[in-house]
């Protein structure tokens, strides 16, 4: 059994702590508050754990207090908050110490501090942690990256408390430096295109089908006994059955349609688009967003252009054809989203030459984090000992997208038609459609970029010289 530190008792902290501990860890503890500590040895205690959780006064104290080599978790804001815990803790360490960063943070940051420790002989991880405080009590899907001897030293008490999946833990290392970060970051990307897709068919069943929240959460509700089964479909449901305490009306017509974020939408975005990888719907979602919390400017429009939705068409279709047809459009798009996140990952390992296994990567999605679903079982078998490049070429994921894209297409154009804002099934509908297109419309590019720029382009009868057009005399 282990004797790890833990730095940042704030909801994921503490839970994380008791996580530990249940699991026969001992953890010493520090915190800028004294009483979220003591609220922690407090709960060990309640649950039977006396003397796991130890509260640490100081920074001297808590280091004094670890066995060597120490090895240290930190759960604190990522940016300025961790540099500082790290600045803090530099002094006071041994060679061949660990520092292990669970927060949210940029994968380059992180390549930086696991460069810059490991200069001075210190161990530094950077580990990505999804699952919210329930995952962080119960199970989180923990995504590592530094050095394999720095893995090896956090590994048995990591895998003890994370998510298990058919008695497998969400918990692996995937690479050195970043490599981590950079997963969970578009874990993150893949999880705003998973809720943007549920808050676009939310809107579709409300504006466009007229429906109750209540209705919608029983939809949700009933999508999660089929292939959309998933944590997010599952707490959409949850969501949108709920009344508000002070009011009693549906929670979701009272809750202001201002989106926020902390930037690991964006990051994965901006990421993808330096790898040359495609992520319109991690783009469609964070821009969705953007545009939701400027709430003026949204009003000021409604009034020059008029509302958009247009009413209800009178000639709509059967409501549970529609409802039919809008689960296996959100299917395809889900497929496609993946796809994009999975193209991104495949993309960045041999940019960076990490090595990355995608069928690992999948697995430990399958449980404790915000995207698990059945779903990321069917992907971990589809990159499972194969060298599939590419999602949609699997017989499975092919199949779905033969079955599904042209409930995605109806959708799409109904909801466009009727002025409907569908960025992110719009997204898919032309990712799918330009994945699928084997002569493009990019000769066009070719030839203008020719004409203003004597760019070069190559012939489709000579596709290895690059020549200038007869533009110009
Ligand atoms: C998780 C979540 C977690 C957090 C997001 C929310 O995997 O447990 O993704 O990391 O809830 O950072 O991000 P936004 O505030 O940007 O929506």
């Amino acid at each position: 059994m282990a004797h790890l530190g833990l730095i940042g008792i704030g909801v994921m902290g503490g839970a994380f702590a008791l996580n530990l501990a249940e699991n026969g860890h001992d953890v010493s503890l520090l915190d800028r508050s004294a009483e979220k500590m003591a609220e922690a040895v407090q709960e060990a205690k309640d649950e039977g754990l006396s003397g796991r959780l130890i509260a640490c006064a100081d920074a001297e104290a808590f280091v004094k207090s670890l066995p060597k080599p120490r090895s240290i978790l930190v759960l604190v804001p990522s940016g300025g908050p961790l540099d500082s815990v790290i600045k803090m803790l530099k002094p006071l360490l041994d060679k061949g110490d660990l520092i292990a960063d669970l927060g949210n943070s940029n994968y380059t940051d992180t390549e930086r501090r696991v460069a810059e420790l490991e200069d001075t002989g210190l161990l530094f991880l950077g580990m990505g942690i999804s699952g919210g405080a329930e995952g962080a009590r119960h199970g989180p899907s923990i995504m590592a990256g530094g050095s394999k001897a720095s893995w090896a030293r956090v590994k048995g008490p990591l895998q003890d408390s994370a998510a298990k999946f058919e008695e497998e833990p969400c918990c692996d290392w995937f690479g050195p430096g970043g490599a981590g970060h950079f997963i969970k970051m578009l874990h993150n990307g893949i999880e705003y295109a998973d809720m943007q897709l549920i808050a676009e068919a939310y809107g579709l069943m409300s504006n466009g089908l007229g429906m109750s929240a209540a209705e919608i959460g029983a939809v949700y509700k009933d999508w999660n006994n089929g292939p959309l089964n998933s944590y997010l479909i599952e707490i959409a449901a949850e969501v949108s059955l709920a009344t508000d305490p002070k009011t009693g009306s549906a929670m979701l017509d009272i809750i202001l349609d201002k989106a926020g974020q902390k930037g690991t939408g964006r990051w994965s975005v901006i990421e993808a688009l330096h790898l040359g990888a495609p992520a319109s719907m991690m783009a469609a979602a964070v821009e969705a967003r953007n545009i939701s919390a400027d709430i003026e400017t949204r009003l000021q429009m409604e009034a020059a252009f008029g509302p958009s939705p247009k009413p209800i068409p009178k000639d709509m279709a059967p409501k549970k054809k529609a409802l039919a047809a809008l689960e296996q459009a959100m299917l395809a798009a889900k497929v496609c989203a993946y796809a994009q996140g999975f193209e991104v990952l495949s993309r960045a390992s041999d940019s960076f030459n990490w090595n990355l296994d995608l069928a690992a990567i999948a697995r430990v999605w399958r449980a404790g984090c915000i995207i698990r679903s059945v779903f990321l079982d069917e992907i971990s078998d589809v990159f499972d000992g194969s060298d599939e490049k590419h999602l949609m070429l699997s017989p499975v994921f092919q199949d779905y997208m033969n079955v599904n894209a042209p409930a995605l297409q109806a959708v799409a154009s109904f909801g466009i038609i009727n002025g409907h804002a569908l960025p992110a099934m719009t997204a898919a509908l032309n990712y799918h459609n330009m994945r699928r297109t084997g002569r493009s419309t990019a000769n066009m590019i070719q030839g203008l970029r020719d004409y203003f720029g004597a760019h070069t382009f190559e012939r489709i009868d000579d596709p290895d010289v690059k020549v200038n057009g007869p533009w110009h005399d």
